[in-house]
Protein backbone atom coordinates (compact mmCIF):
# COMPACT_ATOMS: atom_id res chain seq x y z
CA UNK A 1 0.00 0.00 0.00
CA UNK A 2 1.16 3.67 -0.97
CA UNK A 3 -0.38 6.40 0.75
CA UNK A 4 0.87 9.45 -0.71
CA UNK A 5 -0.61 12.79 1.75
CA UNK A 6 -0.08 16.26 -0.35
CA UNK A 7 -2.20 18.69 0.32
CA UNK A 8 -2.75 21.64 -1.34
CA UNK A 9 -4.57 25.32 0.20
CA UNK A 10 -8.06 24.89 -2.07
CA UNK A 11 -9.23 28.39 -1.38
CA UNK A 12 -6.21 30.28 -1.35
CA UNK A 13 -3.98 32.48 1.14
CA UNK A 14 -7.25 34.44 1.27
CA UNK A 15 -9.77 32.19 2.89
CA UNK A 16 -10.89 32.69 6.58
CA UNK A 17 -9.35 30.25 9.24
CA UNK A 18 -12.65 28.81 9.86
CA UNK A 19 -13.48 28.47 5.65
CA UNK A 20 -10.38 27.38 4.98
CA UNK A 21 -10.46 23.16 3.88
CA UNK A 22 -7.65 21.10 1.65
CA UNK A 23 -8.06 18.23 0.04
CA UNK A 24 -5.76 15.15 1.41
CA UNK A 25 -5.11 13.26 -1.59
CA UNK A 26 -4.73 9.67 -1.45
CA UNK A 27 -3.20 8.29 -4.53
CA UNK A 28 -2.89 4.31 -5.38
CA UNK A 29 -3.36 3.14 -8.42
CA UNK A 30 -4.69 4.07 -11.43
CA UNK A 31 -6.54 7.54 -11.30
CA UNK A 32 -7.33 10.40 -13.73
CA UNK A 33 -7.51 14.04 -13.34
CA UNK A 34 -10.66 13.75 -15.59
CA UNK A 35 -13.11 11.75 -13.66
CA UNK A 36 -14.46 14.89 -12.45
CA UNK A 37 -14.87 16.96 -15.41
CA UNK A 38 -16.65 13.81 -17.17
CA UNK A 39 -19.69 15.68 -18.21
CA UNK A 40 -22.03 12.68 -18.06
CA UNK A 41 -19.79 11.72 -14.19
CA UNK A 42 -21.09 12.56 -11.10
CA UNK A 43 -19.95 13.89 -7.81
CA UNK A 44 -20.63 12.16 -4.24
CA UNK A 45 -19.58 13.20 -0.99
CA UNK A 46 -19.57 10.57 1.53
CA UNK A 47 -19.66 11.79 5.58
CA UNK A 48 -18.74 8.92 8.28
CA UNK A 49 -18.04 8.56 11.81
CA UNK A 50 -20.11 12.43 12.57
CA UNK A 51 -20.68 11.14 15.77
CA UNK A 52 -23.11 13.80 16.72
CA UNK A 53 -23.46 14.79 20.65
CA UNK A 54 -24.40 18.39 21.83
CA UNK A 55 -21.32 18.16 23.48
CA UNK A 56 -17.88 19.26 22.59
CA UNK A 57 -19.03 21.61 19.87
CA UNK A 58 -19.98 18.63 17.33
CA UNK A 59 -22.97 20.57 16.23
CA UNK A 60 -20.90 23.37 15.01
CA UNK A 61 -18.40 21.23 13.33
CA UNK A 62 -21.26 19.28 11.43
CA UNK A 63 -22.71 22.26 10.17
CA UNK A 64 -19.07 23.93 9.57
CA UNK A 65 -18.33 20.25 7.51
CA UNK A 66 -21.87 20.99 5.69
CA UNK A 67 -20.91 24.12 4.68
CA UNK A 68 -17.99 23.23 3.16
CA UNK A 69 -19.55 20.52 0.88
CA UNK A 70 -21.98 23.27 0.14
CA UNK A 71 -19.32 25.42 -1.70
CA UNK A 72 -17.91 22.32 -3.62
CA UNK A 73 -17.39 22.95 -7.21
CA UNK A 74 -18.60 20.77 -8.58
CA UNK A 75 -21.46 20.37 -6.76
CA UNK A 76 -22.03 16.82 -4.99
CA UNK A 77 -25.76 15.29 -6.30
CA UNK A 78 -26.18 13.73 -2.84
CA UNK A 79 -24.78 13.28 0.68
CA UNK A 80 -24.08 9.46 1.79
CA UNK A 81 -23.35 9.18 5.05
CA UNK A 82 -21.26 5.57 6.27
CA UNK A 83 -22.39 5.16 9.71
CA UNK A 84 -21.76 6.07 13.37
CA UNK A 85 -23.74 9.62 13.18
CA UNK A 86 -24.71 9.71 16.69
CA UNK A 87 -22.42 9.28 20.22
CA UNK A 88 -23.75 6.84 20.87
CA UNK A 89 -26.70 4.65 20.90
CA UNK A 90 -25.01 1.32 21.68
CA UNK A 91 -24.31 2.12 25.17
CA UNK A 92 -27.03 5.09 26.34
CA UNK A 93 -30.58 4.71 28.20
CA UNK A 94 -33.48 5.24 25.33
CA UNK A 95 -34.12 8.62 26.25
CA UNK A 96 -29.99 10.16 25.34
CA UNK A 97 -30.20 7.84 22.54
CA UNK A 98 -33.06 9.10 20.94
CA UNK A 99 -32.25 12.72 21.33
CA UNK A 100 -28.97 12.17 19.74
CA UNK A 101 -30.72 10.53 16.22
CA UNK A 102 -33.56 13.67 16.80
CA UNK A 103 -30.18 16.11 16.97
CA UNK A 104 -28.48 14.80 14.02
CA UNK A 105 -31.65 14.34 11.88
CA UNK A 106 -32.36 18.24 12.46
CA UNK A 107 -28.79 19.43 11.52
CA UNK A 108 -29.23 17.84 8.64
CA UNK A 109 -32.42 19.29 7.38
CA UNK A 110 -31.56 22.48 8.57
CA UNK A 111 -27.92 22.39 7.06
CA UNK A 112 -27.93 19.66 4.24
CA UNK A 113 -28.93 21.12 1.37
CA UNK A 114 -28.64 17.73 -0.89
CA UNK A 115 -30.14 14.46 -0.29
CA UNK A 116 -29.28 12.47 2.50
CA UNK A 117 -28.15 8.69 2.20
CA UNK A 118 -27.94 6.70 6.02
CA UNK A 119 -26.07 3.63 6.52
CA UNK A 120 -25.90 2.10 9.83
CA UNK A 121 -23.11 1.91 12.50
CA UNK A 122 -22.38 0.11 15.55
CA UNK A 123 -22.87 3.15 17.07
CA UNK A 124 -26.48 3.74 15.96
CA UNK A 125 -27.62 0.52 17.40
CA UNK A 126 -29.50 0.87 20.93
CA UNK A 127 -28.58 -1.32 23.69
CA UNK A 128 -26.54 -3.87 22.66
CA UNK A 129 -23.82 -3.08 24.90
CA UNK A 130 -26.10 -3.78 27.93
CA UNK A 131 -24.53 -1.10 29.70
CA UNK A 132 -27.40 1.29 30.77
CA UNK A 133 -29.90 -1.51 31.52
CA UNK A 134 -31.45 -1.31 28.12
CA UNK A 135 -34.18 -4.45 27.66
CA UNK A 136 -34.74 -5.85 24.41
CA UNK A 137 -38.07 -5.43 25.50
CA UNK A 138 -37.79 -1.96 24.55
CA UNK A 139 -39.76 -1.07 21.68
CA UNK A 140 -36.75 0.76 20.29
CA UNK A 141 -34.57 -2.00 21.09
CA UNK A 142 -31.16 -3.05 18.92
CA UNK A 143 -32.09 -1.65 15.04
CA UNK A 144 -35.72 -0.81 15.65
CA UNK A 145 -34.33 3.18 16.67
CA UNK A 146 -32.55 3.50 13.45
CA UNK A 147 -35.22 1.90 11.57
CA UNK A 148 -37.55 4.17 13.16
CA UNK A 149 -35.60 7.71 13.57
CA UNK A 150 -34.64 7.24 9.75
CA UNK A 151 -38.34 6.27 8.09
CA UNK A 152 -36.35 3.32 6.51
CA UNK A 153 -37.69 -0.14 6.40
CA UNK A 154 -34.52 -2.07 7.09
CA UNK A 155 -31.21 -2.11 7.74
CA UNK A 156 -30.10 -2.36 4.08
CA UNK A 157 -31.11 -1.08 0.68
CA UNK A 158 -30.29 -0.30 -2.51
CA UNK A 159 -30.67 2.95 -4.98
CA UNK A 160 -29.49 3.91 -8.55
CA UNK A 161 -28.22 7.19 -9.82
CA UNK A 162 -26.84 8.27 -13.31
CA UNK A 163 -25.72 4.99 -14.42
CA UNK A 164 -24.30 3.13 -11.48
CA UNK A 165 -26.17 1.13 -8.47
CA UNK A 166 -25.40 2.00 -4.84
CA UNK A 167 -25.61 -0.58 -1.85
CA UNK A 168 -26.27 0.41 1.49
CA UNK A 169 -25.31 -2.59 3.38
CA UNK A 170 -25.65 -3.42 7.39
CA UNK A 171 -22.37 -5.37 8.48
CA UNK A 172 -22.92 -4.51 12.19
CA UNK A 173 -24.08 -7.82 13.40
CA UNK A 174 -24.67 -9.03 17.38
CA UNK A 175 -21.53 -10.92 19.18
CA UNK A 176 -21.97 -13.88 21.77
CA UNK A 177 -21.32 -13.71 25.06
CA UNK A 178 -18.40 -16.70 25.18
CA UNK A 179 -20.19 -17.03 29.05
CA UNK A 180 -24.19 -17.62 27.82
CA UNK A 181 -23.77 -17.75 24.35
CA UNK A 182 -26.35 -15.30 24.15
CA UNK A 183 -26.13 -12.23 21.28
CA UNK A 184 -25.97 -9.63 21.75
CA UNK A 185 -22.93 -8.93 23.21
CA UNK A 186 -21.42 -5.97 21.45
CA UNK A 187 -21.00 -6.62 17.72
CA UNK A 188 -19.11 -7.75 14.88
CA UNK A 189 -18.85 -7.30 11.02
CA UNK A 190 -20.23 -10.04 8.83
CA UNK A 191 -23.04 -9.85 6.32
CA UNK A 192 -26.04 -11.60 7.51
CA UNK A 193 -27.67 -14.89 5.52
CA UNK A 194 -31.00 -12.91 4.60
CA UNK A 195 -28.71 -10.25 3.47
CA UNK A 196 -26.30 -11.94 1.48
CA UNK A 197 -28.41 -13.66 -0.47
CA UNK A 198 -30.36 -10.14 -1.43
CA UNK A 199 -27.28 -9.16 -3.07
CA UNK A 200 -26.33 -12.08 -4.63
CA UNK A 201 -29.90 -12.16 -5.59
CA UNK A 202 -29.23 -8.24 -6.96
CA UNK A 203 -26.06 -8.61 -8.05
CA UNK A 204 -27.13 -11.27 -10.64
CA UNK A 205 -29.70 -9.09 -11.90
CA UNK A 206 -28.37 -5.73 -12.39
CA UNK A 207 -27.05 -5.07 -15.94
CA UNK A 208 -23.45 -6.67 -15.95
CA UNK A 209 -21.99 -3.57 -17.35
CA UNK A 210 -23.57 -1.34 -14.79
CA UNK A 211 -21.12 0.01 -12.56
CA UNK A 212 -21.67 -0.36 -8.51
CA UNK A 213 -20.60 1.21 -5.20
CA UNK A 214 -21.14 -0.45 -1.88
CA UNK A 215 -21.09 1.18 1.43
CA UNK A 216 -20.95 -0.63 4.89
CA UNK A 217 -19.42 0.83 8.41
CA UNK A 218 -16.93 -1.66 9.53
CA UNK A 219 -14.57 -2.04 6.40
CA UNK A 220 -14.71 -5.34 4.25
CA UNK A 221 -10.91 -4.99 4.13
CA UNK A 222 -8.45 -1.84 5.20
CA UNK A 223 -4.99 -1.79 6.12
CA UNK A 224 -6.04 0.60 9.23
CA UNK A 225 -6.74 -2.31 11.57
CA UNK A 226 -3.31 -2.78 12.62
CA UNK A 227 -2.99 0.86 13.31
CA UNK A 228 -5.22 0.63 16.11
CA UNK A 229 -1.87 0.53 18.78
CA UNK A 230 -2.24 -2.96 19.41
CA UNK A 231 0.57 -4.77 17.52
CA UNK A 232 -2.01 -6.60 15.38
CA UNK A 233 -1.20 -9.99 14.07
CA UNK A 234 -2.36 -10.39 10.50
CA UNK A 235 -3.27 -13.55 11.90
CA UNK A 236 -5.39 -12.41 14.44
CA UNK A 237 -7.70 -9.48 12.66
CA UNK A 238 -10.79 -8.79 15.34
CA UNK A 239 -13.68 -8.81 13.67
CA UNK A 240 -15.36 -5.66 14.94
CA UNK A 241 -12.41 -3.74 13.31
CA UNK A 242 -12.91 -5.91 9.92
CA UNK A 243 -15.62 -7.61 8.09
CA UNK A 244 -14.78 -11.39 8.55
CA UNK A 245 -16.55 -11.63 5.08
CA UNK A 246 -13.97 -10.16 3.60
CA UNK A 247 -12.81 -12.70 0.82
CA UNK A 248 -16.21 -13.73 -0.21
CA UNK A 249 -17.11 -10.23 -0.60
CA UNK A 250 -14.25 -9.00 -2.54
CA UNK A 251 -14.84 -11.97 -5.13
CA UNK A 252 -18.14 -11.42 -5.12
CA UNK A 253 -17.99 -7.95 -6.27
CA UNK A 254 -15.11 -8.41 -8.78
CA UNK A 255 -17.49 -10.88 -10.29
CA UNK A 256 -20.14 -7.89 -10.52
CA UNK A 257 -18.50 -4.97 -11.52
CA UNK A 258 -18.85 -3.47 -8.43
CA UNK A 259 -15.99 -0.49 -8.30
CA UNK A 260 -16.02 0.70 -4.80
CA UNK A 261 -16.61 -0.33 -1.30
CA UNK A 262 -16.41 2.33 1.17
CA UNK A 263 -16.68 2.47 4.54
CA UNK A 264 -15.46 4.15 7.70
CA UNK A 265 -15.02 3.04 11.71
CA UNK A 266 -11.34 3.37 11.98
CA UNK A 267 -11.67 7.13 11.44
CA UNK A 268 -8.12 6.55 9.33
CA UNK A 269 -7.55 6.49 5.77
CA UNK A 270 -6.47 4.24 3.21
CA UNK A 271 -6.87 2.94 -0.05
CA UNK A 272 -6.31 -0.97 -1.13
CA UNK A 273 -6.84 -1.98 -4.73
CA UNK A 274 -7.88 -5.49 -5.86
CA UNK A 275 -7.79 -5.83 -9.33
CA UNK A 276 -10.85 -3.57 -10.14
CA UNK A 277 -12.18 -3.10 -7.04
CA UNK A 278 -11.62 -0.31 -4.78
CA UNK A 279 -11.60 -0.35 -1.05
CA UNK A 280 -11.68 3.25 0.66
CA UNK A 281 -11.52 3.41 4.46
CA UNK A 282 -12.37 7.03 4.96
CA UNK A 283 -11.63 9.56 7.99
CA UNK A 284 -13.89 10.66 10.44
CA UNK A 285 -16.06 13.59 10.71
CA UNK A 286 -15.37 14.25 13.52
CA UNK A 287 -11.60 13.29 13.51
CA UNK A 288 -10.94 11.63 16.79
CA UNK A 289 -14.52 11.69 18.36
CA UNK A 290 -14.43 15.68 18.10
CA UNK A 291 -10.83 15.97 20.61
CA UNK A 292 -8.86 16.39 17.69
CA UNK A 293 -7.08 14.73 14.66
CA UNK A 294 -6.94 11.09 14.85
CA UNK A 295 -3.74 9.37 14.06
CA UNK A 296 -2.40 11.79 12.01
CA UNK A 297 -5.82 12.20 10.20
CA UNK A 298 -7.79 15.64 10.15
CA UNK A 299 -11.50 15.91 10.60
CA UNK A 300 -12.46 15.22 7.09
CA UNK A 301 -14.72 13.72 4.56
CA UNK A 302 -14.79 12.25 1.31
CA UNK A 303 -15.16 13.04 -2.40
CA UNK A 304 -16.27 11.11 -4.92
CA UNK A 305 -16.14 11.33 -8.26
CA UNK A 306 -17.69 8.71 -10.82
CA UNK A 307 -17.72 8.64 -14.19
CA UNK A 308 -19.80 6.69 -16.55
CA UNK A 309 -17.54 3.88 -17.76
CA UNK A 310 -16.40 2.94 -14.13
CA UNK A 311 -13.40 5.14 -13.70
CA UNK A 312 -13.57 7.01 -10.43
CA UNK A 313 -11.13 9.43 -8.26
CA UNK A 314 -11.31 9.82 -4.31
CA UNK A 315 -10.15 12.46 -2.70
CA UNK A 316 -9.95 13.15 1.32
CA UNK A 317 -11.11 16.63 2.21
CA UNK A 318 -10.11 18.21 5.39
CA UNK A 319 -12.76 20.70 6.74
CA UNK A 320 -10.71 22.80 8.80
CA UNK A 321 -12.38 22.41 11.79
CA UNK A 322 -10.32 22.72 15.20
CA UNK A 323 -10.99 20.80 17.99
CA UNK A 324 -12.70 22.76 21.02
CA UNK A 325 -10.52 22.42 24.39
FE1 LIG B 1 -16.72 5.90 14.67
Amino acid sequence: MKTTLTRRNFLGASATAAAAFTFRNISVGAETESVSTDPAGFRFVHLTDIHIAPEKGAPEGLRACLATVDKLDPKPDFILTGGDNVMDALDQTHQRAKSLYELFNKIMADHAGLPVKICLGNHEVFGWSNKKGVKPTDPLYGKKMFCEMHDLPGTYYRFDHKGWRFYVLDDVQPAVDPATHNPPFGYVSYIDRPQMEWLERDLCEKPAAMPAVVVCHIPIFSMTVFEDGKDRDARNVPHDLMCRDARALAELFNRHNVKLALSGHMHQVDRVQFRDLTFVCDGAVSGGWWGGSFRGFEEGFGILDLAPNGNLRYRYCDYGWIARK
